[in-house]
């Protein structure tokens, strides 16, 4: 019997101007995984959370959501409310709140309350500090953001996208520039998060994906090059030959993709300790 999905991505092309970048696309995933999306620049990845967050819609094809949803031509706002949150690169905050207020903060986005400071309720209080928890931020509560580390903020947005409890979380790229210390931590926090989340992480950094995935999906010119485990990944040839290529004549990532963030591993990305 097959497992019901969390999301399913149906023959999905993406063109723009006539460049195909999302080639006939098939992919999902089922409840309740952490599954991690890689690939080299340029081979479709954001371009990927745009079509699952409506940011982009299909030249062709549906991506289905919760076994029912057909969410490829819902707006994009509709998409929070149908339980799907995302995470940028440069992390979405509230610089002069502390960390504390953020997270009520974002409970009120998905309650769609514009009262910032309104009475919270126990529940919601207990939702915090739970949230808190989570994250490793309790000691921090009364920081105000803008004073946290670059990985204190990434843990901080993914704390503000769990309190409204999405049923699928998408992540890209959550370790660029993050120290080799937070890159663990957060690889730690998403198999937390996972253990009660369907969790999509597209990722750069393949030592962190090496230490933290189970299940990898490929990307490459818009199509599932493979799937399958870390160590099968690795051992494929496909595999090997898309990033000993690119490890070669490395192009400059594009222009979109340029952040100002300090991303050590991005658009250079050999594969450590390939299997012989
Ligand atoms: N809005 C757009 N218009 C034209 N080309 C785009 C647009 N968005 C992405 N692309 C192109 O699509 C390809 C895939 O981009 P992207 O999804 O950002 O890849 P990745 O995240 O894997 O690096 C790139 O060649 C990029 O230049
Ligand atoms: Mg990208």
């Amino acid at each position: 019997m097959t497992q019901p999905k969390i999301l399913a991505v149906k023959n999905v092309t993406v063109s723009f101007d006539g460049f195909t970048v999302l080639d006939n696309l098939n992919f999902s995933m089922n409840y309740g995984e952490l599954r991690f999306l890689i690939g080299p620049n340029g081979a479709g990845k954001t371009t990927f959370l745009d079509i699952i967050t409506s940011k982009t819609k299909p030249t062709r094809g549906e991506v289905i959501f919760d076994k029912t949803v057909n969410i490829s031509h819902l707006p994009e706002h509709k998409i929070v409310q149908q339980g799907i949150g995302r995470k940028f690169q440069t992390p979405a905050i509230f610089s002069s709140l502390t960390v504390y207020e953020n997270l009520e903060a974002a409970i009120s986005f998905r309650e769609w309350s514009i009262q910032l400071f309104r009475w919270l309720s126990p529940s919601n209080r207990e939702r915090i500090t739970e949230t808190l928890e989570l994250v490793g931020l309790q000691e921090r509560a009364d920081v105000r953001a803008g004073a946290l580390s670059h990985g204190e903020k990434q843990w901080l947005e993914i704390g503000m996208l769990l309190i409204q409890k999405p049923k699928l979380l998408l992540l890209d790229e959550p370790v660029a520039g993050m120290t080799r210390r937070e890159r663990n931590r957060t690889g730690e926090l998403l198999q937390n998060i996972a253990k009660n989340y369907s969790v999509l992480v597209v990722e750069h950094d393949m030592e962190f994906v090496r230490s933290f995935a189970k299940t990898v999906t490929v990307l490459h010119t818009g199509k599932v090059l493979c799937e399958g485990t870390m160590e099968q990944i690795q051992r494929d040839p496909r595999v090997v030959e898309v990033y000993l290529g690119r490890a070669h004549g490395e192009a400059r990532p594009p222009k979109h993709e340029r952040v100002s963030v300090p991303t050590q591993r991005v658009g250079r990305m050999p594969m450590p300790a390939l299997a012989s």
